[in-house]
């Protein structure tokens, strides 16, 4: 049985197999009410034993398919054939499952995935490590659905669009996701066997996918998208010139180059308007500010920049994430490893390492607006319609002191204000107002600001509720608008108005 390479099935087997798993009610909901949310968490963290001991000795098909696929336990060849009449003989010739006349077991996994309109299955390679088992994985292992993919899902604008690019496709999750509402969509990838279990994945969801063999732009030269989406393989790992890479993600560049390259010809292959979203690492290097090197990979582009940095990790906690993540913990070799990974980012001067999504725009800006920004916080997921508003939003920000104070603002009906303050005492020492939904931003204001904003309901235009404040505050007007616009103009950027 040949572990590598599986066989693309036949578009009639496919769909025969999809229809029995429809049957079967093999969705991401039914999974979870058959083995419990204790055991569906354990799953997400490798251990298989508490989702096993839920199934208990059920037979039925839908119990079958979760051993087979999710739990990789062998079944019984009579229970397999039961599960998925006529189709065992065709998975087995196809090298997706092994086995003899007693038992199968699955070679490549087959997922259920939801969004919130649809359910999908998807196609990829097995999670190695199942309990603990220290498992090397091979250089073309294709990636499954991860938490990786998920954010990216989340954090992609869903406006209908012409066109769309998956870049570095893996099992095709993104796009499933981006057929739902773009017209074309492409997917490319260099890795074969990724671009052969994602056919199967799109022809099973009846999804069409214009597919390119290749590397980061280069299958798409001379071609613009309205969208383009990536979770590309941005791993920093050292050379290691006897072993090939690890496809799903690591390449031969040097730190961050890839997620440079990326960044730097977006704009070459966006229509107007278009966006670039991407998930991935940067290297906070010594003696340069990480905000500074990000902001030098849209220089002279004309793209809108934001990025959002959600965790930052030390050397040592980068490495063990990805030794781990290749299946190294517990290896013979983990220490020396380790040390060649620490002698890596020594010798390019990296001190820690930052994860995060960019949203790049083809705004058309005559001054394009860059933000780089810290933000390990909790944000509303899915926060892509946060994201897509914010161009709106820049505009807004961008007009004259004249045009903003003559506006009636209203703040969203998500913002709360908080006071704190010793008990008894006449004045609060802190007042924050904080957004419930979004990126769930928050600004300390003083008396003055919380005033402005308290009466920010759509009523009077900001220049009166000024005024009005002055009058009440005892000050000079103009100098509390002079005071107060370079404080406002920043919240209206960052979405606090209807
Ligand atoms: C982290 S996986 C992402 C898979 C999938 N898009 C997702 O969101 O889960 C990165 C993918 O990029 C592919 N890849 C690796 N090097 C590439 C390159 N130079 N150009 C394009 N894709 C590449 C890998 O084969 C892998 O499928």
């Amino acid at each position: 049985m040949c572990q590598h390479g599986a066989v693309l099935l036949s578009p009639g087997v496919l769909d025969d197999l999809r229809h029995v798993l429809v049957g079967h009610d093999y969705t991401v909901d039914a999974v979870l009410t058959a083995i419990g949310a204790g055991a569906h968490a354990a799953l997400a963290r490798n251990s298989t034993v508490p989702a096993l001991r839920a199934l208990g000795d059920r037979d039925d098909a839908l119990a079958t398919v979760i051993r087979l696929w999710p739990l990789q336990s062998p079944v019984s060849r009579d229970a397999a054939d039961a599960a998925l009449p006529g189709l065992v003989d065709a998975l087995l010739a196809a090298g997706l499952l092994a086995g003899d006349d007693r038992r199968v077991q699955a070679l490549v996994d087959l997922r259920p995935y939801a969004t919130e309109d649809a359910d999908f299955l998807v196609w990829s390679d097995l999670t190695p490590g199942l309990d603990t088992q220290v498992a090397p994985m091979r250089p073309e292992y294709v990636l499954g659905l991860s938490s990786a993919s998920s954010t990216l899902a989340q954090l992609t604008i869903r406006r209908p669009v012409g066109s769309a690019l998956d870049l570095g496709t893996g099992c095709g999750v993104q796009a499933l996701h981006l057929a739902a509402h773009a017209d074309r969509v492409t997917a490319t990838d260099v890795n074969a066997r990724a671009l052969e279990l994602a056919a199967m994945t799109w022809a099973m969801n009846g999804v069409e996918v214009e597919v390119l063999d290749g590397s980061l732009y280069e299958p798409v030269r001379g071609r613009r998208f309205d969208l383009i989406t990536t979770n590309p393989p941005y791993v920093m790992s050292p050379p290691r010139s006897a072993e090939p890479r690890l496809a799903y993600r690591e390449t031969g560049s040097v730190a961050d180059e890839l997620m440079q390259h990326l960044v730097r010809h977006a704009g070459e292959h966006l229509n107007p308007a278009g966006t670039c979203q991407i998930l991935g690492n940067w290297a906070h290097r010594h003696g340069q500010p990480w905000e500074e090197r990000l902001a030098s990979w849209v220089a002279g582009t004309g793209l809108d920049l934001h990025v959002v940095q959600r965790e930052v990790l030390d050397v040592p906690a980068y490495v063990e994430l990805w030794l781990a993540d290749a299946g190294l913990a517990g290896s013979r070799d983990y220490r020396s490893r380790y040390a060649e990974w620490l002698d890596y980012f020594d010798q390019l001067q990296i001190e820690a390492v930052g994860l995060g999504w960019l949203l790049l725009t083809r705004a058309g800006r005559h001054d394009p607006w860059v933000r780089i920004e810290d933000w390990p916080y909790a944000v509303e997921q899915p926060i892509a319609p946060a994201l897509a508003a914010e161009g709106g939003w820049v505009d807004a920000s961008r007009v004259s002191d004249d045009a903003i104070l003559a506006r009636a603002w209203a703040l969203t009906d998500d913002v709360v204000e908080e006071t704190t303050g010793q008990p008894g005492a006449a004045d609060p020492q802190h007042i924050v107002f904080r957004q419930q939904r979004a990126f769930r931003r928050a600004v300390e204001a003083d008396t003055a600001l919380a005033g402005v904003l308290g009466a920010c309901d759509g009523d009077l235009p900001l220049g009166v509720v000024i005024d009005v404040l002055a009058g009440l505050l005892g000050v000079d007007p103009t100098a509390l608008r002079v005071d107060l616009l370079p404080r406002f103009r920043p919240l209206i950027a960052d979405g606090w108005f209807a």
